[in-house]
């Protein structure tokens, strides 16, 4: 499969979003990240809908939108309007995860589950059969520009052994600290998409990087 490179949109600049994102609608990166996270199924806050808004107008590329709050399935359908092609849903805020996968897809995107870095692979056991995408965070959820766990690879390994083995066609999707540094490492693991915040964004050339990011060896 071809490699996907996400950059999360919470490194932007928010004063310069519009800004920010056509850069991004002007690179090689295929997807836009987007990270919502409510104050308290992670101990930050960072946006909602109105600041959607802007990014959505601003690029026509996908809109991979990852939900850190608890109760998703009350606002899957809000983040569909909103414009979100992917809504990733966190395994340990859903009540019934797969029941709120099969209504992400139901609206007509695709549905995505999120596994935080404490929380083994095996939970998804049974689940991938209704998940296009896995993000697997390999930071705590929370705050981007932290320090890629190092045990991160050996669970990308896991899941893409248990993804081949389930013949789901499930895109394995990375989060949290990577960089040119260890993109190569995520990827040779079996990761098909990664997504990069500060790399990118922090980056004296973004457009460059994410460059840099999909063809690393
Ligand atoms: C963390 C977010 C990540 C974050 C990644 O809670 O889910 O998407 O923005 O940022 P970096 O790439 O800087 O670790
Ligand atoms: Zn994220």
């Amino acid at each position: 499969m071809q490699r996907i490179v996400s950059p999360s949109m919470l490194s932007a600049d928010f004063g310069n979003l519009e800004r920010d994102t056509k850069m991004i609608d002007g690179s090689a990166a295929q997807w836009l990240h987007i990270d919502v996270m409510d104050g308290v199924f992670v101990p930050n806050i960072s946006f909602g809908f109105p600041v959607m808004k802007p990014v959505r107008r601003a690029t026509r590329k996908v809109l991979d939108v990852h939900l850190m709050i608890v109760e998703p399935e009350r606002y899957v359908e809000r983040f569909v309007e909103a414009g979100a092609d992917i809504v990733t849903v966190h395994c340990e805020a859903a009540a019934d995860i797969r029941g709120c996968l099969r209504s992400i897809r139901r609206l007509g995107v695709r549905a995505g589950v999120s596994i935080k870095p404490a929380t083994p692979v095996g939970v998804l056991d049974g689940v991938l059969e209704d998940a296009d995408l896995v993000l697997l965070m390999s930071v705590e959820p929370g705050f981007g520009g932290q320090k890629y766990i190092p045990s991160s690879t050996a669970k990308i390994r896991d899941l893409r052994r248990m993804i081949d083995l389930a013949g789901t066609g499930t895109i394995l999707e990375v989060d949290g600290g990577i960089s040119a540094a260890n993109a190569a490492e995520v990827f040779a693991a079996g990761a098909d998409a990664i997504v990069a915040g500060s790399a990118v964004f922090g980056a004296e050339n973004p457009v460059a990087e994410i460059e840099k990011l999909l063809n690393i060896r």
